[in-house]
């Protein structure tokens, strides 16, 4: 089989496991098997085949097929300017929470060494991206599942960032300050929304690492506590919590409250500074 027929065969593939981007996982999938870049599939696309490699790319088709996350079919995933590890023991970062980072960014630019804490960092996406993007930074991330931690002890040796990593469950409140920023994407889906869920979230990723009842609350009470004075929170929310999570801001003692939208215009990020 040549690389067309191969790349016809399994976009068909993932159009009957109704997967909505059959044609570029597919070319994501081939590319991974062949260990080539996109485009030489395209420049070679009359190029025979292997076994070997066929083998390869119906074993990664296969699971994608069973609509397991593309991240983790390919184990490894874009974040910033970053490319991390990531498998089912994390939550897959997405493209909002680059927008986090970006306002965490911002919050912490005139600082020349900004203590940094990131609640439930999962694979470390925040925190690597803050320590890679700001190289004065002392990130430090927490989260109560060892199995994300390991993720993230991965990718610290990965990409050579410096970050500290400790087991911690935010309902103990944070650990000591003071800190000039604390962020956190927490866990914010309600139990009743599950099942309305994509596949790909709903059976693969850790439930740990969506649904989670006052855990936001936590850790905005959990900051109020450990921040200095002036210090910095920023928070992802679900779009249709933004506006309540401004209001526990500014009801918890924070001024300067401010909501950012993500690329597709939905309010996802929210962020205020302690009172001094
Ligand atoms: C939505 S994921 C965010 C992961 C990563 N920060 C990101 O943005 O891609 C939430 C994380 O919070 C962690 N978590 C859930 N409950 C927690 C708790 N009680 N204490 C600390 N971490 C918790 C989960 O294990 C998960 O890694």
């Amino acid at each position: 089989m040549i690389i067309r027929d191969a790349l016809r065969s399994g976009e068909a593939c993932l159009d009957e496991a109704v997967v909505e981007s059959a044609r570029v996982d597919a070319e994501l999938l081939l590319s991974r098997a062949l260990g080539v870049s996109r485009v030489d599939l395209h420049t070679n696309s009359g190029r025979e085949v292997r076994s070997a490699e066929l083998r390869r790319y119906r074993v990664l088709l296969e699971r994608r097929a069973h609509r397991e996350p593309l991240a983790y079919v390919l184990g490894e995933w874009g974040f910033r300017r970053l490319t991390l590890v990531v498998d089912a023991r994390v939550l897959v970062p997405r493209p909002e929470t680059e927008v986090v980072v970006e306002r965490c960014l911002a919050q912490i630019a005139e600082i020349p060494e900004p203590r940094v804490l990131d609640v439930g960092t999962g694979s470390g996406a925040i925190a690597l991206a803050i320590a890679d993007e700001h190289p004065g930074a002392l990130v430090t991330g927490i989260d109560a599942s060892p199995d994300a931690l390991a993720v993230a002890r991965e990718n610290v040796s990965r990409t050579g960032l410096d970050l500290e990593l400790a087991r911690w469950d935010l309902f103990q409140g944070l650990p000591e300050g003071p800190w000039d920023l604390v962020v956190s994407n927490p866990p914010y889906v309600r139990t009743d929304e599950i099942e309305g869920l994509a596949p790909e979230v709903r059976d693969w990723e850790p439930r740990a690492a969506l649904v989670g009842e006052g855990t936001t609350e936590a850790v905005v009470a959990g900051a109020a506590a450990v921040l200095r004075p002036g210090g910095a929170i920023v928070l992802e929310t679900a779009a249709a919590d933004a506006r309540r999570i401004a209001g526990l801001l500014e009801g918890g003692g924070y001024r300067d409250v401010r909501i950012t939208s993500d690329l597709a215009g939905r309010d996802r990020v929210v962020e205020g500074t302690i009172g001094t």
